[in-house]
């Protein structure tokens, strides 16, 4: 695939732009947009996104993957996942980077990367996917009340090149994506990205509303839900937003 970068010092949201970008001139797949800072950076749900201008990564990639069946979206965060796990293992031991059901990937037991994934649908096809990726690079001190925040920083001990960083990713990202279509690939990125899984095959603490239980992490069900073993043996199927990690 073939990238083309637009750098801004300062926007609202990165995967704002895009979507605007969208709606107006229809760009072609590859498009990045990548920003310094921005004022309105979304996460999941009503969450903003923090990140101190310069310091990290905040960029949106464009993506036309009409060979992912919408019912199968869930492949894209996969691969996105896996890409960005790839990419900090260059940093930090490997064994200690971890992709957290749905959108976060982690070190140890904290977050330095989530995902905002905005597809946009025409007939059965996805027309447009919005990667919206952040990554922790050489933030120090985080403001917001987001619970783990942790940066690349925190483990090189050095400040790390932002720029290198996204082209690294661009080239994980690649690689994954150009094997999307090839046979039997699928059961391949579902293995890696099962391996990688935190608490996979691990007993760790759940919330359903207010209700908190133990469980195991048994893999990923049909339209991405997270696949629960309960303490009574049970297999449980759990959509984003019905459960959450208590960390
Ligand atoms: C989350 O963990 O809640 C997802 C965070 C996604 C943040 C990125 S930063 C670049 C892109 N533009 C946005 O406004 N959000 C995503």
């Amino acid at each position: 695939m073939d990238y083309r970068i637009k750098h801004f010092e300062s926007i609202d949201s990165t995967n704002k732009l895009m979507l605007e970008l969208i709606n107006s001139s229809p760009p072609e797949e590859g498009l990045v947009v990548w920003t310094d800072e921005q004022t309105d950076g979304k996460g999941h749900g009503n969450n903003l996104w923090e990140s101190e201008k310069g310091k990290n990564l905040t960029f949106s990639l464009l993506l036309k993957p009409s060979v992912i069946d919408p019912a199968e979206q869930f492949i894209l965060t996969q691969m996105i996942s896996l890409a960005i796990r790839n990419l900090i293992t260059k940093f930090v031991p490997d064994e200690a980077v971890k992709i957290k059901w749905p959108n976060d990937v982690y070190i140890a037991y904290d977050k330095v990367a989530g995902i905002l994934i905005q597809n946009i649908l025409k007939g059965n096809e996805i027309d447009y996917s919005v990667i919206g990726i952040g990554l922790n690079v050489n933030q120090e001190k985080f403001h917001s009340d987001a619970p783990n925040p942790v940066s690349l920083i925190h483990y090189t001990g050095a400040s790390v090149s932002v720029e290198d960083v996204l082209s690294k990713l661009l080239i994980e990202i690649s690689m994954i994506y150009s094997k999307l279509g090839s046979k039997n690939y699928l059961e391949k990125l579902n293995k890696v990205y099962l391996e990688n899984l935190y608490l996979y095959k691990k007993q760790g603490n759940f919330r359903e509303g207010k209700n908190e239980f133990k469980a195991k992490v048994e893999g990923i069900g049909e339209y991405g839900r997270l696949k629960l073993r309960l303490e009574n043996g049970k297999i449980q199927l759990f959509d984003f937003k019905e459960v959450e990690f208590v960390l």
